[in-house]
């Protein structure tokens, strides 16, 4: 697998041996972690009435393929094989929107749905940015009201209290692009209204490179958004208002992107999340096809990369060849949370998750070890048989630094008796009971 030009060389001076760059095995340890991560990214959604869908990893790359300069394009993973060029998914979205439109006709709006997948980016890599990692989305389909907003911000909140991230210690700052593109509209957008979406990309890298890199281009010629001075002098203005009231003084009299903003406000305060909520002109996303509100999670501090990110996209379904349908969701990720929960120290100390040791002295014994293993299986328990000659003092040892509950122990006097000792670890007591059970 390579990345485009770079097919012809791939491969020299690299060690197999070592995963690709940017890349992560999980050993056990790391799966515990992620398992348990995982586990509360589908019962928030579920708490909020979302199903759970998944898509294959590899699309054709024309889905993911848009025009408007953004990164996620450039860092594509792709390939072509008979024929065919496939791409891997940097994104859900975009697949999201692909088994909508297949369903379109026959479904019932508004969908939620859920999501917990690996995607694929070639990026530049720093701290919390890989080029692979998981993403939890929340997706609503159909439902064009802040009412959808406010029910995923929520979920977003749910999901940080279960982690145990106190609320101080989160921001997700939010805007709407509704509000930059009315401000635009009698101007640039009225006879090219397609820069709207490469704009807002070029506006999104303003932390990165600064206003005065931002302006130069916008006005760039040759750049595809071609503003005029002052209509750039005014984009960066209106990305200044750090307050509704402030936001207000940029936008019309009876502003449909002030009056959804005001409402999506009022929504979260009776989930108790808009004090965490601020407003902030200056978030407008990377993607292309955001068209209102937007927003992206922050550590407070904001030491780390955005933890997840989402907003509005009612013209995508459109845009891929499906009937308009109005669409909102975020994706959370898996890395900048993992270091948050590091250096918060909320990562509880997971163990192996085994019940049951079953301990045979010697190999006259073994089958009757088979029997007691799989009658606790068969009770539900998680059992793990005791392979080969293992050392006892060994097995208790570790048995007792895995928090294992019971070592069943089955030597010749047992086996001659038809029963099995029990070792009690937490007790520390001892009983006996029939091998059968
Ligand atoms: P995104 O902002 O590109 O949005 O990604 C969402 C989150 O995924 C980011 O905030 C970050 O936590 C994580 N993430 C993205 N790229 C990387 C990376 N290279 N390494 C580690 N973590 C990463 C989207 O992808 C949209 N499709 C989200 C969405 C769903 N919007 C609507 N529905």
């Amino acid at each position: 697998m390579s990345k485009g030009k770079s097919s012809k060389t791939s491969g020299k001076g690299q060690n197999p041996l070592q995963a690709p760059r940017g890349t992560r095995d999980f050993y056990p340890e790391d799966m515990r972690r992620r398992n348990w991560l995982f586990a509360h990214f589908r019962s928030t959604a579920a708490s909020f009435g979302f199903e759970e869908v998944d898509a294959p990893m590899v699309e054709h790359l024309d889905l993911f393929k848009r025009k408007a300069g953004e990164e996620i394009v450039d860092q594509l993973y792709h390939f072509e094989l008979h024929d065919r060029h496939l791409a891997l998914r940097a994104e859900m979205t975009p697949s999201i929107a692909r088994m909508v439109i297949a369903r379109q006709g026959a479904m019932r709006f508004p969908i939620r749905w859920f999501t917990v997948t690996q995607n694929w980016r070639y990026e530049r890599m720093t701290r919390g940015r890989k080029r692979e990692h998981y993403q939890w989305n929340m997706d609503v389909w159909g439902e064009p009201g802040v009412e959808a907003e406010a029910e995923l911000l929520a979920a977003m909140f749910t999901m940080f209290d279960s982690l145990g991230l106190d609320r101080g210690k989160i921001k997700v700052r939010l805007n709407s692009r509704g509000l930059l593109e009315e401000s635009l509209r009698e101007g640039v957008l009225s006879d090219r209204p397609e820069v709207f979406a490469p704009l807002c990309v070029v506006i999104d890298k303003i932390d990165k490179i600064g206003a005065e890199a931002v302006t130069e281009q916008l006005c760039d010629p040759e750049g595809g958004v071609a503003l005029t001075a002052l209509e750039a002098a005014r984009v960066i203005e209106i990305l200044s208002a750090r307050s509704l009231d402030e936001a207000a003084k940029f936008a019309a009299v009876g502003s449909p992107a002030i009056a959804e903003l005001s409402q999506l406000y009022t929504l979260l305060e009776a989930y108790g999340i808009a004090d965490q909520v601020p407003f902030d002109a200056s978030v407008v996303r990377g993607l292309a096809y955001y068209t209102g509100i937007v927003f992206e999670a922050f550590d407070a501090g904001a030491t780390l990369r955005a933890i997840a990110g989402g907003g509005r996209y009612d013209r995508l379904a459109e845009t891929l060849g499906g009937k308009p349908v109005p669409a909102v969701g975020f994706g959370f990720g898996d890395v900048v949370i993992g270091e948050l929960l590091e250096d918060e120290g909320l990562w509880p100390d997971l163990k192996p998750e085994v019940q049951d040791i079953v301990y045979a002295f010697g190999p006259e014994q073994k089958p009757a070890a088979i029997t007691v293993a799989s009658r606790l299986r068969r009770a539900g328990r998680r059992v793990e048989l005791c392979l080969g000659k293992s050392k006892l003092k060994r097995v208790l040892g570790d048995a007792g630094k895995a928090g294992t509950e019971r070592v069943y122990l089955i030597g010749e006097d047992e086996r001659a008796r038809g029963v099995v000792k029990i070792r009690d670890l937490a007790k520390k007591a001892e009983t006996e009971e029939p091998i059968e059970g």
